[in-house]
This record gives C-alpha cells, sequence and structure tokens, in this order.
C-alpha cells in the first residue's frame, strides 16, 4: 500500500502560537486521545501483563506520534473480573500493574513531554472485593453498608425470584442472591455488568461524597480529567421496575431502559464538573453514555457538565458515504447548541477494531467474529482514520489501529477472558480480539510487547504480527504508522483540522464525499471504483497513492486525500 505523504516541517514560532491560540479555546475541543489498553501495552516486568512502568518507557513513542493526551483504561486495585473494570480500591494501583509511585512518575514524565493524562473512572458499580460491599455481605441485612448498593428480597413464596427482570448486559439476569452469615439464602443484589460487578446506589449520600474525593485524589495526583465508565448507568428508575420482556439487550440504544440514561445523572455531572473546575489547567470530564440518540448524548456535555462524550453512533456506522454524512452533520447539529466539541472515534477496547469490520459485509455491528478481507479492511481503515482526523472536534486514538492491526478472531476459548464469554447471551462476549497485546518489535512473540523474546504475553499474538511491529512499520512510507504519523503532525499544522463546528459540504460525485475546512479539503471514496474530479487543490496526504495529472485526480478505491486550497 503507498500513500502520499506530506511536508509538514514548520517553523517553532508558529507552532508555539498555534498551542497558545489552541489552549486558550480549551485544549480538549480538538485534541487527539490516544487509548492505552494498559494489560497489553508494554510490560516492563515479563510477567506477560502491561504495566505502568511499561506504558512510562514508551511515552516518548506517543510523543512522537503526535498524539495530545492519554487516556489510561483502569489500573486500580482489581480481581480483574472484567479486566479491571471491578475496581476493589480506587485509591490504589493493582500490584500487576505498578504502584502509586509508578502512576506518579507516569503523570510527571508525560507532563514532561507534553501530554496529558485521563484515567478512567468506574462509578457505577465496584468490585465485589470492594471493602464496601464485603462488609455489607458480611454484616448480613442489617448492615448500613447495603444502601450502598442495591439490595433487594427476592420474588416469589420464599424470595427465590429476581426482584425484578432486568438483564445483565454481559447475559443473564442482573440479579445474585447472597447468603446470609447464617447460611440461609438471603436477599439479591444488583449488577447490571457481571456478578463481580454490585452496581452502587447514587441515592446514597455515601456514594456521592466518596467519589467526590476519589475525584480530588486524582485530580491532586496531577490527572488532567477522567473518562466516565457507563456515565449513563449512575441513577436508576425509582421502584426499579420492570421492563416487561426478555431480549433486553436488543433495546439498549434505542430506548430509555430504567437502568441507562436517566435524567437523575445529571445532578451528578453538575457536580463533578465544579471540582473539575476549581483545579487549574483545564480538566475534563468523559462521558462513556450510551444513549438512543446524539440529541440526548449532548446532554452530557452541557456547559456546566462534561467536556465531551464519545460519539458511538459514528463509531457504528458503517464505510459508506451517504450514511458517513448524516451522521457527521447530525453529530455537528446536536453538539452545536450546547458549545460542546463533537468527538470521532473507530475503534477501543470493547469493540471489533475498525480494520475488521470494514473488512466484513456492512450492517454486522460492532461485535465480528470473522477476519473478512483484511487488505480491504486496512485500505478501508487507513482511508477512515484520514477522514475522522479531518473532521471538527476530538478524535480518539485506540491503540495498535496506527499499526493497522486487524482483531484476532481465532483466539482459542480457552484463553478467552471476557466475562461476557462465558454468560449466555452477552452483547460483548468477543473484546478479547481486540485486547491482544500490540507488537512493538522483533521477529518472534511478545514482539517486544514484554522484555524477553519467547516471553509471556496474557493473550497470543498472531505470527503475522512481527510484519507489523512499530519496528517494522517505522520509516517505511507506506505504513499506516507512518500514514498516522504523518496525518497527526498535518493537523498540529494545519490549524482548520479539528477546529470549528462546521464542514461544508462540496459537492461530489456519489459514493463519494468532499468538505472544506477553511483553507483545506478533505475527499473520501467510500466505494470499491476510481472515481475521477477536479483536483481540489495541492495534495497534502492521502490514505492511499492518489494520482494528480492536469488538474484532475482519481480518488483511488476506499481512500481518502487531504488537500490544501
Ligand atoms: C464499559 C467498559 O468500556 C467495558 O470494558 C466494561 O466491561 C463495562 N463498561 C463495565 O464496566
Amino acid at each position: 500500500m503507498t500513500q502520499n505523504l506530506a511536508d509538514t516541517s514548520r517553523p517553532a514560532a508558529d507552532i508555539a502560537h498555534e498551542a497558545n491560540v489552541s489552549a486558550s479555546r480549551g485544549w480538549w475541543r480538538d485534541a487527539v486521545i490516544y487509548q492505552v489498553y494498559p494489560r497489553s501495552f508494554a510490560d516492563s516486568n515479563g510477567d506477560g501483563m502491561g504495566d505502568l512502568p511499561g506504558i512510562r518507557s514508551r511515552l516518548p513513542y506517543l510523543r512522537d506520534l503526535g498524539v495530545d493526551a492519554v487516556w489510561l483504561s483502569p489500573f486500580y486495585a482489581s480481581p480483574q473480573a472484567d479486566a479491571g473494570y471491578d475496581v476493589a480500591d480506587y485509591r490504589a494501583v493493582d500490584p500487576m500493574f505498578g504502584t502509586l509511585l509508578d502512576a506518579d512518575a507516569l503523570i510527571r514524565d508525560a507532563h514532561e513531554l507534553g501530554l496529558r493524562i485521563i484515567v478512567d473512572l468506574v462509578p457505577n458499580h465496584s468490585s465485589d472485593q470492594h471493602e464496601w460491599f464485603q462488609r455489607a455481605l458480611r454484616e448480613g441485612p442489617e448492615s448500613p453498608l447495603r444502601e450502598r448498593y442495591h439490595f433487594r428480597a427476592g420474588k416469589g413464596e420464599n424470595g427465590e425470584l429476581p426482584p425484578n427482570d432486568w438483564e445483565s448486559i454481559f447475559g443473564g439476569p442482573a440479579w445474585t442472591r447472597t447468603e446470609n452469615p447464617d447460611g440461609t439464602p438471603g436477599d439479591w443484589y444488583l449488577h447490571l455488568f457481571a456478578p463481580e460487578q454490585p452496581d452502587f446506589n447514587w441515592d446514597s449520600p455515601a456514594v456521592a461524597d466518596e467519589f467526590r474525593s476519589i475525584l480530588r485524589f486524582w485530580l491532586d495526583m496531577g490527572v488532567d480529567g477522567f473518562r466516565i465508565d457507563v456515565a449513563h448507568g449512575l441513577v436508576k428508575a425509582p421502584g426499579l421496575p420492570d421492563i416487561g420482556g426478555a431480549d433486553q439487550l436488543k433495546l439498549l440504544g434505542n430506548d430509555v431502559m430504567p437502568f441507562f440514561d436517566q435524567d437523575g445523572v445529571h445532578e451528578i455531572y453538575r457536580s463533578w464538573r465544579g471540582i473539575l473546575d476549581e483545579y487549574p489547567g483545564q480538566r475534563i470530564g468523559v462521558a462513556e453514555a450510551w444513549t438512543p440518540t446524539v440529541q440526548r448524548t449532548a446532554n452530557y456535555v452541557r456547559p456546566d457538565e462534561l467536556h465531551q462524550a464519545f460519539n458511538f453512533q459514528y463509531l457504528g456506522t458503517d464505510w459508506d458515504a451517504t450514511a458517513l454524512r448524516e451522521v457527521i452533520d447530525l453529530s455537528l447539529d446536536s453538539m452545536r447548541p450546547v458549545d460542546a466539541p463533537t468527538t470521532w472515534v473507530l475503534s477501543n477496547h470493547d469493540v471489533t477494531r475498525h480494520a475488521t469490520r470494514f473488512a466484513n459485509e456492512p450492517g454486522l455491528g460492532t461485535q465480528i467474529r470473522t477476519p473478512g478481507d483484511r487488505s480491504l479492511g486496512l485500505r478501508r481503515a487507513r482511508a477512515a482514520t484520514l477522514l475522522m482526523l479531518a473532521l471538527p472536534g476530538s478524535a480518539y486514538v485506540y491503540q495498535g489501529e496506527e499499526l493497522g492491526l486487524p482483531d484476532v478472531t481465532d483466539l482459542p476459548d480457552e484463553v478467552r477472558q471476557d466475562p461476557s464469554f462465558f454468560r449466555q447471551a452477552g452483547q460483548d462476549g468477543y473484546r478479547d480480539g481486540c485486547r491482544v497485546p500490540i507488537p512493538w518489535s522483533d521477529t518472534e512473540a511478545p514482539y517486544g510487547f514484554g522484555p524477553a523474546a519467547g516471553g509471556p504475553s496474557w493473550l497470543p499474538q498472531p505470527a503475522e504480527w512481527a510484519a507489523l511491529s512499530v519496528e517494522a512499520q517505522t520509516g517505511d512510507p507506506t505504513s499506516t504508522l507512518e500514514l498516522y504519523r504523518s496525518a497527526l503532525a498535518v493537523r498540529r499544522s494545519q490549524p482548520d483540522l479539528g477546529a470549528g463546528t462546521d464542514v461544508e459540504w462540496l459537492e461530489a460525485p456519489e459514493g463519494t464525499l468532499a468538505f472544506r475546512r477553511g483553507s483545506f479539503v478533505c475527499t473520501v471514496n467510500t466505494t470499491g471504483e476510481p472515481v475521477r474530479i477536479a483536483a481540489p487543490g495541492r495534495l497534502l496526504l492521502g490514505s492511499t497513492e492518489l494520482v494528480v495529472d492536469g488538474g484532475e485526480t482519481v480518488l483511488a478505491p476506499d481512500s481518502t486525500g487531504w488537500w490544501a486550497v
């Protein structure tokens, strides 16, 4: 695969000026934020599991890649029933990832390199090993700590049926029955995810106080913001009413459910915004909020609430010009009234990587189990990335997508760890495929992920990944890594990219898109056929080779071009 590369050298004074302009608007408005999944990024001690010192050692790579901030998925003390999204102690680093001192050093190093750090906050549920939950179980039904979770008596003659009909997102009922201290069957507790993840009761003042204190703990450590897990789930409808039907997961994202997107959540974010604003340096909150519409997502980023929300509608859009244009317009239109930047995201640790989604037929959703046509998927993924990075707002990059990594669709069942894989009908059972440790160097696994050739990695890496390592791709102008580096350098050098809230659509043949942003034009061809158009200007960068000849250009199949006009 070839690509056109841009000359991105610019005077330092210009760069400094733009950095100041960007800071005065809010650094996060057009930031490119790189998601690190700590288990799978870099393993410093050879135990097969990534860790904080490993991440720290790779920060210069991220600085050179050209991102603005790093979001770290959870590294807190956790039994890892859901890969760290089950937190036992919100103020401690799990020994598998290091220590608080390592976290401190990581934050300091990142800041010295000009990178901001966003940590994951998991306020919807704790681990069942959290001290509060353990005490609530131990102390029995009269424990005052039970009020901090949702404990209820069961239905049926002997309380043998769950208190309501809610289903867990990971499959099966959302309730698990407890045993009383005397060994008799007891009350049930609510867990929207795994049984090891009991939901907090956000009506409890102790829960609200505790999270305000946790926010301050990490803000005092110097973090620049929080990605808020299940931000739409904290408040449940009063009385926990039945939904009245099975197969509820199909309703998710289409209807307002009694456990998601309740209006009461916004009060919590207003209180958190007050805390974030007390700290210097524009600390931010980012909502992971799956809502039925982008308009409802916008509620989370009203001026007195959070700063950003993930744009999952965009993530779920197929590689199709009409659908993309619609979702781009809808996203921008919904965020404009609340004056929040739109975000753009193609991959994360919960969905099939976009190189594999686009390799398969459209309409299969975000959990795909077949590799599809890999070279087509990569070609489209590269084009999709240049489109995403040309849009106004903030963009998220998931570790390894800059290497063009596909999902690993053939992991043997015995190595899988995703909790929903082990529960029937869970919606996300195949998430391990996007969590395989990333290749850095060498010809033998773990490809520089760990310190020793032949050493372990918590999920096995495919043999083909030797050719996809950072080392193998560095300096190869046709590589996906160099495409990302060039794209991010151009984005830094062209203030029109990322800034603002509008795109000006230009006329474009069917199956293609063209839009203008200031002195910049982006062209996209989502079809499998070449399309000839008048060249919009001087080619800055292409996801593949784009030929300009006599004022015309041929948009190669499944390609994106960036043009200076
Ligand atoms: C969303 C996280 O991204 C996912 O990985 C996790 O399983 C659920 N929330 C539950 O915390």
